[in-house]
């Protein structure tokens, strides 16, 4: 299947097309709406899955919040795509990105729990993932995804229904 779309590093040109794939997720709340300067400011996180015309079928992006801690977020499928290996292709490259660059172990908040499971992702059995002192630091980050891994008060209402997963490397 995976000769059928390639994965690569996303462009600027791609932000409107990573936009487009988001919009329907979040208004539906199962993805974080950001604004359009995040993703330009986030572009290096990013990867695309490209279909065989160019168009942009799938994103995800790999945050890195501590040394050995980063995110999968902003994982998407364009829904003609579903389900032919395109969310498989972009978990694994993101992966590959957290090995490399020495994280060792990788959260995400999610719905797609069964997904996420298949790429060795377990669900959190409690919040002692990170030790008093990282979460002090961790607090001082202004991103509102470390302040769902965090589980703060404030953006409880956002990650309602969501399971918290983590994968070690
Ligand atoms: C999660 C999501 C990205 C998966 O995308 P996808 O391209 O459909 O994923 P895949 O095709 O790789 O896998 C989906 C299923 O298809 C099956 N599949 C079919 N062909 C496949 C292939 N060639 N390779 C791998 N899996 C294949 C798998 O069995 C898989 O089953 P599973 O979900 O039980 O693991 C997509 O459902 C999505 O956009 N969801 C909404 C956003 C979201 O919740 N993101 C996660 C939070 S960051």
């Amino acid at each position: 299947m995976t000769s059928t779309f390639s994965i690569r590093p996303a462009r600027t040109g791609d932000v409107a097309a990573i936009k487009k794939l988001v919009a329907p997720l979040a208004e539906r709340r199962i993805l974080m709406a950001k604004e359009t300067v995040a993703y330009y400011e986030s572009l290096q996180e990013f990867k695309i899955a490209e279909a065989p015309d160019g168009g942009v079928i799938g994103c995800g992006a790999l945050h890195v919040m501590w040394e050995d801690l980063a995110e999968v977020r902003t994982l998407a499928a364009d829904g003609e795509w579903r389900g032919k290996g395109v969310g498989h292709a972009l978990v694994e490259t993101l992966l590959e990105e957290a090995r490399a660059l020495g994280v060792a172990r990788v959260f995400c908040l999610t719905f797609e729990v069964d997904f996420f499971k298949r790429h060795g992702f377990e669900v959190m059995a409690d919040q002692t993932a990170v030790d008093p002192q990282v979460y002090s630091e961790l607090l001082r980050s202004h991103d509102e995804g470390v302040a769902e891994f965090l589980d703060l008060a404030r953006v409880k209402p956002n990650t309602l229904g969501n399971t918290r997963m983590i994968k070690f490397l």
